[in-house]
């Protein structure tokens, strides 16, 4: 699988017809200004079918791959608008298990949030949600949300997940595309974050992606192993793993969703 099948933007007529009936809210979600703040941010459509939108997620590699430093690398990509993971609306399936009532309520965190979708998407009276991006203009780009109606329900935080400290604990943490963005030597302090930040008996649920038989990334490919090799040796129980059958149409087939129940036991914070 090419890296240009990997973060494809969604292709919005594809996705309407691939979509559940009860994911009918999605197309009432806000989209016109979703899709307003991609292309400022961006610039572009950010839609990988073209091979103008393939030749950026090449660039948006080498500019990771060709920057070493945590931050460095991807405030450049944004600073760019080299963006293709960038879907320009809510995760379908976030959005779909909003709607059913089957996210934990409570406090939530949404790690390399990015341009912030999903934040505000499940935020609300019953949920806080922090988004947090190392990048500057990721978070600009999110602060943009801040007046939408629910814009006392959430926040967005520039700063290195991996160095954070939070001073209050999580009921849920969702990860989409952020696993498979950091370096793999950090996927073990990636779970003892995980385990540290969310309250005994929280929930982490991982959008695995990509995940299939590829070479390759963007920027680096992951399996369900690669989840259970850091994350069973902190105590997390796999509460279910399913393919994800809301992916966007070109990420359909590379991606699982797996929800995980952190141990009771005594967080480090
Ligand atoms: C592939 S993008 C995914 C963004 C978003 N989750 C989405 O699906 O649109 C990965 C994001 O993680 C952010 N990021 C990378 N390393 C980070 C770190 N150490 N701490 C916080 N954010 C980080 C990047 O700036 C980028 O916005």
């Amino acid at each position: 699988m090419s890296s240009r099948l990997l973060f494809p933007t969604c292709n919005l007529r594809l996705l309407i017809t691939s979509l559940p009936s009860s994911s009918s809210a999605l197309l009432k979600f806000k989209i016109p200004r979703m899709e307003r703040a991609r292309k400022s941010s961006s610039g572009s459509t950010n839609d990988t079918s073209t091979p103008k939108s393939s030749a950026k997620v090449e660039k948006f590699q080498q500019v990771l791959h060709s920057n070493p430093t945590t931050d460095g690398g991807w405030q450049k990509c944004w600073e760019e608008g080299l963006t293709p993971w960038d879907l320009g609306q809510p995760t379908p399936v976030l959005l779909h298990l909003h709607e059913k009532g089957e996210i934990p309520q409570g406090r939530a965190l949404i790690p390399g949030c990015g341009t912030g979708y999903d934040v505000l998407a499940i935020a609300g009276p019953e949920r806080y949600v922090v988004g947090l991006d190392v990048s500057e203009t990721a978070i600009e780009n999110a602060l943009k949300f801040s007046s939408s109606a629910n814009g006392k329900y959430f926040e967005f935080l520039k700063t290195d997940f991996f160095t954070w400290h939070p001073t209050e604990l999580f009921d849920f943490i969702f990860d989409y595309t952020f696993f498979c963005a950091i370096e793999p030597d950090l996927r073990s302090s990636w779970a003892v974050k995980m385990r540290d930040f969310l309250k005994p008996g929280g929930e982490l649920m991982t959008l695995m992606f990509p995940v299939s038989n590829h070479e390759g990334g963007p920027p680096y490919k992951v399996s369900v192993a690669d989840y259970e090799d850091v994350l069973h040796p902190l105590g997390f129980k796999a509460i279910s793993i399913v393919d994800n059958d809301m992916a966007v149409a070109r990420r359909k087939g590379a991606e699982k969703l797996g929800r995980w129940k952190r141990p009771i036991c005594q967080s480090s914070l």
